[in-house]
């Protein structure tokens, strides 16, 4: 099968689709199918968002369109910024601006308790879908260490592995990510759905 992988994010295509390769799912890009919508997310849930993305682009193309929803939880910000992770600070902010506003807004909070949350939406032209979710569970670091990854991989904090986010390589992130695991989640389903034993 052919699937449109609704993202401009590059650093995050490129994650999905080393995982999807393994689901046989052949990814093309919305380059690839000349579709350079970016349907708003209006959603205030990852699941709204993850979904909006996706019916738009097969809406655009007809073929079955893959979008991710992602984000960072702190359970000391109340959840924040979560689904407005991309969003955070306005703007005018970068990664680095995001992250730095983060530390800011943990200062003096003893409770570093977050994770990271992805939810994947299939949305297929008989509208049909496939909805799934992963999470990766970490602490807010005190200070930022490492140049892998992208947004606040460099503040998120892995305690058992003694690292942040952003000093693993991409194939130690896509084993223990969030979008990993949503991935991972997503492909059971995809292989149900093609042997027919969803019902
Ligand atoms: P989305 O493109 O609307 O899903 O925005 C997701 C935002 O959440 C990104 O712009 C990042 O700020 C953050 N985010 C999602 N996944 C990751 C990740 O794997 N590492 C670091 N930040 C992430």
């Amino acid at each position: 099968m052919k699937a449109v992988l609704a993202s401009h994010n590059k650093k995050k295509m490129a994650e999905m689709r080393t995982i999807l390769a393994e689901v046989g799912v052949e990814i093309l890009s919305q380059a690839d199918v000349g579709v350079d919508i970016e349907p708003e997310e209006t959603g205030t849930t990852f699941e709204e968002n993850a979904r909006i993305k996706a019916e738009a682009i097969m809406k655009a193309t007809g073929l079955p369109a893959i979008a991710d929803d992602s984000g960072l939880v702190v359970d000391a910000l109340g959840g924040a910024p979560g689904v407005y992770s991309a969003r955070y600070g306005g703007e005018g902010l970068d990664d680095t601006g995001r992250w730095q506003l983060l530390l800011k807004n943990m200062e003096g909070k003893t409770d570093r308790a977050c994770r990271f949350v992805s939810v994947i939406c299939c949305a297929f032209p008989d509208g049909t879908e496939i909805v799934s979710r992963g999470k990766c569970e970490g602490m807010v670091a005190d200070g930022p260490t490492g140049e892998g990854g992208f947004g606040y991989d460099p503040v998120f904090w892995l305690p058992e592995m003694g690292k942040s986010m952003a000093e693993l390589t991409a194939e130690e992130k896509n084993g223990i990510s969030h979008r990993g695991n949503a991935l991972r989640e997503f492909k059971k389903e995809w292989e149900k759905k093609q042997n027919g034993t969803d019902q």
